[in-house]
């Protein structure tokens, strides 16, 4: 049993998550499913509290005080999200509502704009179906060819295929910077310098990166970035697509409205300048406002300091889930190229029934195919059980977690 972690000072971090002190089934909570979602700190729940409490307005529409203040938040949390995320401009920063609304738009927008019948697009076998389901969509009404990058036996990309795959006929190349089910972290530079060279576009699935590792999306010089904001202590129904200057402004809206627009007759419109232009309608400003309080908060930890704590976590998870017998790691087992989501299987045991089990012992953790069913299938895994850690997780849940997954088999007699 290990009991400290240099990089994060995790017993004090977690004084700000009073989610944390809760008790489920008499017992005290062991929350390890970060990856569907985060918990929040109090910095970030205060945020909200104050944005309905204080100088609450609708924004961009008033002349009066609360509106002007409410506004200003707003303008201001974009700007905390540009830094973090290295955008250029609070211009490239796209409030949306989620992960999934972010890939849609650039496939609703972008994709059925600039793609055509006998365009390919290429994505890869790891991915969620937020990422996967817009293209296979647009994929079946245009004529457009889906491609993937298959996966090697250790779970990371083949990218030794990648040459083959890149023809001409690729406009749009997609894939996760680091996958939900199998951890993986996909280094996006050298594919994005690749794709570019056959001139297609980028799109990175970052919502299992942003909120566990830095990213710099003018250094990693994607088209796309999509994140969502309750995976990053943030709360629920806001995201970011970041997009480069000159492709927001070359799309046509997704939505259209309030706001989005610059000025309308009874036969004509034109629209808005970016990023306002995708933001139809009253925006989710009071959520913004608490996604900056969240960035705020995780820049002060310092995003290298999380990815240490996590680097650290996945390493010590993988060792002790490696000596339970029937314990199969599903992904990388080498921490290096691993995120803080540890995807496994206990044979004889289905993983429905081992996240049940593990529950009674106050441990969360997810069961199923979390959004992934073609990789589950590429896998010949029907379900898999998923740990994932954050900022706040100590390797003493760990070892809870290992004790949980005994007394599972003991009660199964597995
Ligand atoms: C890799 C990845 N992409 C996209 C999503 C979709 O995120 P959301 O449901 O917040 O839109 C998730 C959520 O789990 C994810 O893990």
């Amino acid at each position: 049993m290990k009991d400290t972690i240099r990089s994060l000072d995790v017993a004090r971090i977690r004084q700000d998550f009073p989610a944390l002190n809760e008790r489920v089934h008499g017992r005290p909570l062991v929350f390890l499913d970060s990856a569907a979602s985060s918990q929040k700190p109090i910095q970030v729940l205060s945020a909200l509290d104050q944005a309905y409490r204080t100088s609450y307005a609708n924004v961009h529409r008033g002349v009066y005080y609360n509106s002007e203040r409410t506004t200003d938040l707003y303008d201001q949390a974009r700007e905390k999200i540009t830094r973090f995320i290295g955008a250029p401009a609070p211009e490239n920063v796209v409030f949306v509502r989620n992960a999934t609304e972010a890939l849609n738009l650039v496939a609703y927008s972008y994709g059925r704009h600039f793609l055509q019948a006998g365009d390919e697009i290429v994505l890869t076998e790891l991915e969620h179906h937020a990422n996967f389901v817009p293209w296979q969509v647009l994929a079946r009404e245009r004529g457009i060819r889906l491609k993937f990058i298959p996966l090697t036996p250790q779970g990371t990309l083949d990218l030794a295929r990648l040459d083959e795959l890149l023809t001409p006929r690729v406009k749009l190349v997609t894939f996760a910077h680091v996958s939900n089910v199998l951890g993986t972290i996909t280094d996006p530079r050298p594919v994005i310098e690749r794709a570019h060279a056959v001139g297609a576009k980028v799109v990175v699935d970052g919502c299992q990166a942003a909120p566990h590792m830095p990213v710099d999306v003018q250094a990693l010089d994607c088209d796309f970035y999509a994140l969502s904001g309750h995976k990053m202590l943030g709360p629920t129904g806001i995201g970011v697509l970041y997009g480069k200057t000159d492709v927001l402004e070359a799309m046509p809206p997704f939505m259209t409205g309030g706001d989005m627009i610059s000025s309308v007759t009874f036969d004509s419109v034109t629209w808005n300048e970016i990023p306002v232009k995708f933001e139809a309608g009253t925006p989710a400003f009071v959520e913004a406002i608490a996604l900056g309080a969240a960035v705020d908060y995780l820049a002060a930890l310092g995003m290298d300091a999380v990815r240490a704590h996590e680097r650290e976590v996945v390493a010590y998870a993988i060792e002790r889930l490696t000596e339970v017998p029937g314990a199969t790691i599903i992904g990388p087992t080498d921490p290096d190229i691993r995120g803080g989501a540890l995807t496994f299987t206990i044979k004889d045991i289905h993983p429905h029934d081992l996240g049940t089990l593990l529950d009674r012992e106050g441990v969360a953790i997810r069961a199923g195919h979390h959004c992934a069913q073609p990789l589950h299938v590429r896998l010949g895994l029907p379900a898999t059980a998923r740990a994932s850690f954050y900022i706040y997780t100590e390797l003493r849940e760990i070892d809870a977690l290992i004790e949980a997954i005994y007394k599972a088999k003991h009660t199964l007699r597995k």
